[in-house]
């Protein structure tokens, strides 16, 4: 090599040529060559060791692989800076020693590869928020839905019922039953006082038209609730542990509303502890959200279960009505909040409530 023709030669290769010589130094290189490393003249490359051109590889023993196609290797530009390249890599009848590089650069393709794996991270969390709101959709769909027959089945009941508690009241008062009978009609007062609470319930479920919000503490809220249950966390053994961050600001919420959602989350978490546990409940602010964490470290949710416990009638309680957590969620949609649910089988669960901050006023601006 090294004649006039065969530099011409070279030269005219849009690829990069390097030849290698049998002491690993580059021997020849072409023009694509300088321009792809950045250097000016043919005599700043040659005889610089093959190492530092190519990253991490050493032409020791290679001669005994060849030819090699379309390896992928990095070479090192003037500056040192790394230059993905493809590879074939051959020798020749007549030189045997030389070892012969032909790369061309792969950045741009390695560039479209990362901005592609970027788009499709993008598309992947865009498609999982479309279906988490899809997912919501169907929930408030249904919810509403609910709502609507609950409110006029309700309607329809309630009248017979109360005849029927009425029509009771007077069997008491009269002399002529004995005691079996009284046992009789102490059984149809428990069921009519069961049905009652369930229409009550389903009535809760349709959301509420119109929300009274007021500025209220929401930690007053917690401890009304938990001071409610008392009884039953001493009994069960339970441990209260609060985290209320003191600092946040006081929000406009529908004291009821808001009351009954945390009594449906307490509620829960009260009876999956059983034989006792931690109940922590957490406030604090994120961004312009007020988050109160609910977590238990009771019986958890299989996971095929998490998907279906806000659903109306969703029960896996003997005792249950499964609409505790409907109720809750129509609650928190309506203030304009969200709750999220994260639990994992015989270890526990943590339901997050998050509450928009609007028309904010603090502790310090209402005292
Ligand atoms: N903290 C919790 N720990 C374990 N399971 C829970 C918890 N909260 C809710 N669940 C599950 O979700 C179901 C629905 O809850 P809910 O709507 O309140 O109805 P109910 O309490 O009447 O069963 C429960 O039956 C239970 O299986
Ligand atoms: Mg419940």
């Amino acid at each position: 090599m090294g004649t006039d023709h065969e530099k011409d030669f070279l030269d005219s290769i849009i690829d990069s040529v390097i030849v290698v010589d049998k002491e690993g130094k580059a021997r020849e290189v072409n023009k694509a060559t300088l321009k792809l490393l950045g250097y000016k003249k043919t005599e700043e490359i040659i005889t610089l060791p093959f190492e530092k051109i190519c990253k991490n590889f050493s032409t020791a023993g290679l001669k005994d692989k060849l030819p090699l196609a379309e390896q992928e290797l990095i070479y090192l530009d003037k500056e040192g800076k790394e230059i993905p390249v493809s590879v074939n890599i051959t020798t020749r009848i007549f030189y045997p020693d030389d070892i012969i590089f032909m790369g061309r650069s792969i950045s741009k393709i390695k560039d479209l590869i990362s901005e592609l794996t970027q788009s499709q991270e993008e598309l992947t969390t865009s498609y999982k928020e479309l279906q988490a709101s899809k997912d919501d959709l169907v929930r408030s769909e249904k919810l509403a839905y609910t709502g609507r027959i609950a409110a006029s089945i309700a309607h329809e009941i309630r009248n017979p019922l109360t005849n029927v508690s009425m029509s009771i009241q007077q069997l008491k008062k009269g002399n002529k039953i004995n005691q079996e009978g009284f046992k009789h009609i102490e059984i149809v007062e428990r069921n009519i006082k069961r049905i009652n609470y369930l229409i009550t319930e389903l009535l809760n479920c349709a959301r509420p038209a119109k929300l009274n919000l007021q500025p209220y503490d929401i930690h007053k809220v917690v401890n009304e609730v938990l001071e409610s249950y008392k009884t039953k966390i001493d009994l069960q053994r339970i441990k209260v542990i609060k985290n209320f961050d003191s600092k946040l600001p006081v929000l406009k919420i529908d004291k009821e509303q808001i009351e009954r959602a945390f009594l449906n989350l307490i509620s829960n978490a009260i009876e999956a502890m059983p034989r006792g546990g931690d109940l922590t409940i957490n406030t604090e602010l994120d961004g312009n959200f007020f988050l109160a964490k609910i977590r238990d470290t009771g019986k958890g949710i299989p996971e095929e279960d998490i998907i279906n416990i806000f659903d109306p009638f969703f029960s896996t309680k003997t005792q249950g009505v499964g609409l505790g957590l409907t109720i809750c969620y129509g609650i928190i949609v309506s203030h304009g909040g969200t709750i999220e649910v994260d639990s994992k089988f015989e270890k526990g669960s943590l339901f997050t409530i998050s509450l928009p901050i609007e028309q904010r006023t603090t502790h310090t601006e209402r005292e």
